[in-house]
């Protein structure tokens, strides 16, 4: 018997569901005992010569309860399809608000491959185990138990004989448990490589192809799933000899029981009839417990993904909502924005990514943040944007600490275009509403303009109800990064966090980008990254990273005359675009 002692903690809101499922599996049990009841009276009526009406009365009832049994087999099955959709659906919502409470930070640390195992397909086998096996449990130890308890009103020696036989049919198999856990866990490990690898592959495909790697790497999934096959065929293996004990506790279980009430028939401490009776009802008492094995594959695996979501539902989210938030002032007025000598790195022990780092951005002004890759510019944003909270010092927009607003409140004061932009499955226009879901049709077209992003969208083949392939193949970096505009358009919040959002972009689409991003500026407080001179050089002020620190602050004329970080930085690009249009 597998269950887990925290089953309780995860059928929250199914329970209903999993126990009138067992009440439908216990009534399906007492058909097939009053069937074996009257079986034993009609053949025992035979035997004894009964009258014929009395014999044809007990068939009649037979034939009834096979009817009724039909019925409610076919409920059975028809409830338990319904429940299935029930009880994914419950602990889907369940595991998605989790992952969106632990955030970024614990999407980042984790493979998607192997979250998604634990989430698609752990929940697929927990929905079996749920809807199958546990309700089964409860069928085993309740039908069973009534039956038991029959048999030893009957004979006390022959219910001990069932009972032990039963005792080790049903814990018999614990002395295998460690051994299916080893081969279980494997299988369940297998299968989730096997499925990483495969997103893995499909995700990067034009990578793949772009090195020749296709078939290098298509020789690593056949190994993985040859890995599959192997850890199957050896936890079936195991679960094999295993149904082969249980298979034998009941025979022989069954055998020593009819074999010892023949022999009190022969002493004549047994009526012939109950005789009868024990030779059917026996088949009966272990039947449960038979189908019960037959659950066993899916009892394992819903153990395993059990285990493995219960880990991640345990998973502590690193961002801890304020007890007290404050509410947000009209977002009319514009909010200042101060970092306090804020420290933060990403793993302990590393090199923090931002070492004390102190700056004012006064209301609606513009402030560039530059340095090289890795000093920790996007590092500033994820911080405001409270993906991860600072190690030490203090953020403060508009007066208040960010860790006292709601994350809710907090990220609607902030606008992000980013280096990449995402686009989810589903038309043009819902792309663009997830940023002002009450947005009229003339809004979005409005803020599409505003982007320079509407042309384009016209030219696509139904507008924008035209559907976005996944991961937006059919749109170019700059086309998906003038749709990030238009979020941010719509959004129309008052502070704007530009995170290179024209670094992966050519000149053409700049130009058309940055013509957007201007629009977008006027009246926010804007903190803009950028490694291109041509966007940074309006900023009001201009902050330099170093390793995590600021290490210059001034105008772009101020900061050339210092000949230090900026300056070396600009010359390098400036070297760069010499020899890009040489
Ligand atoms: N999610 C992350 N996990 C671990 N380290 C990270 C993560 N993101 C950035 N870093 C590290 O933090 C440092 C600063 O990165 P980042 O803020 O992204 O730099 P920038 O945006 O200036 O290029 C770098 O050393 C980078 O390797
Ligand atoms: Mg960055």
């Amino acid at each position: 018997m597998m269950l887990h002692y925290r089953l309780f903690e995860l059928t929250k809101g199914i329970r209903n569901r999993v126990i009138l499922k067992a009440v439908i599996g216990i009534s399906i049990t007492a058909s097939y005992a009053a069937q074996a009841v009257l079986t034993a009276r009609a053949t025992e009526g035979i035997y004894a010569r009964r009258e014929w009406a009395d014999i044809v009365t007990i068939i009649l009832g037979i034939i009834t309860i096979i009817g009724v049994r039909a019925l409610l087999l076919w409920g059975n099955e028809a409830y338990a399809k319904r429940a299935s959709i029930i009880v994914k659906n419950t602990l889907r919502q369940r595991l998605y608000g989790h992952l969106l409470k632990l955030g970024p930070g614990y999407l980042e640390k984790n493979r998607t491959g192997k979250l998604q195992s634990t989430v698609v397909s752990g929940i697929e086998f927990l929905e079996a185990y749920l809807v199958y096996y546990v309700p089964h449990v409860l069928v085993t130890i309740i039908g069973a138990g009534v039956i038991l308890g029959y048999i030893f009103t009957l004979s006390i020696s022959i219910g001990l004989i069932i009972l032990s036989a039963f005792l080790i049919a049903l814990f018999g198999p614990r002395l295998w448990n460690k051994l299916m856990a080893k081969y279980g866990w494997s299988h369940w490990q297998a299968f989730a490589v096997l499925n990483a690898q495969f997103l893995d592959s499909m995700q990067g495909i034009t990578t793949l192809k772009a090195f020749n790697a296709s078939k290098r790497r298509g020789n690593e999934l056949e190994r993985d799933s040859r890995d599959l096959f192997q850890q199957t065929m050896n936890h079936l293996k195991i679960s094999l000899l295993k149904t082969g004990v249980v298979g034998l506790a009941t025979t022989s279980g069954a055998v020593f029981a009819i074999g010892l009430g023949a022999l009190f028939v022969a002493r004549g401490e047994l009526a012939l009839s109950q005789l009868f009776v024990l030779l059917f009802l026996c088949r009966e008492a272990f039947r449960p417990i038979d189908e019960l094995n037959r659950y066993y594959h899916q009892g394992f695996m819903g153990i395993t993904a059990s285990n493995t979501i219960f880990a991640l539902l345990d998973e502590i989210p690193e961002i801890a909502e304020s007890t007290r938030p404050v509410t947000v002032k009209s977002k009319e007025a514009l909010p200042e924005i101060v970092f306090n000598d804020v420290e933060f790195a990403y793993d302990k022990g590393l090199r923090p990514a931002l070492g004390g780092v102190s700056f004012k951005i006064n209301p609606g002004e513009t402030v560039a943040l530059v340095g090289e890759s890795g000093s920790g510019k996007s590092t500033a944003v994820n911080l405001l944007l409270r993906f991860f909270d600072p190690i030490k010092g203090e953020i403060i927009i508009g007066d208040h600490n960010i860790k006292d607003y709601t994350l809710e409140d907090l990220r609607s004061l902030m606008a992000v275009v980013s280096q990449e932009t995402y686009l989810f499955h589903g038309t043009v226009e819902d792309n663009l509403r997830m940023a002002k879901p009450e947005a009229t049709k003339e809004e979005i077209e409005k803020a599409a303009r505003t982007a320079n992003i509407h042309d384009f969208i016209m030219t696509l083949p139904e507008g924008y109800n035209t559907i976005v392939g996944e991961r937006g193949v059919r749109f170019s970096g700059g086309e998906r990064q003038r749709m990030a505009i238009a979020r941010a358009v719509l959004k129309d919040a008052p502070i704007l966090l530009l995170d290179e959002a024209t670094s992966s972009v050519d000149t053409a689409n700049e130009k058309m980008i940055q013509r957007g991003l201007e629009k977008l500026m006027v009246n926010r407080t804007t903190l803009v990254i950028a490694h291109r001179l041509s966007t940074i050089q309006n900023a009001d002020r201009i902050l330099v990273l170093k390793e995590g620190k600021v290490v210059e602050v001034g105008s772009h004329f101020e900061l050339m005359k210092l000949t230090g970080t900026y300056a070396k930085l600009i010359q390098a690009q400036q070297e760069e675009r010499c020899v890009q249009y040489a």
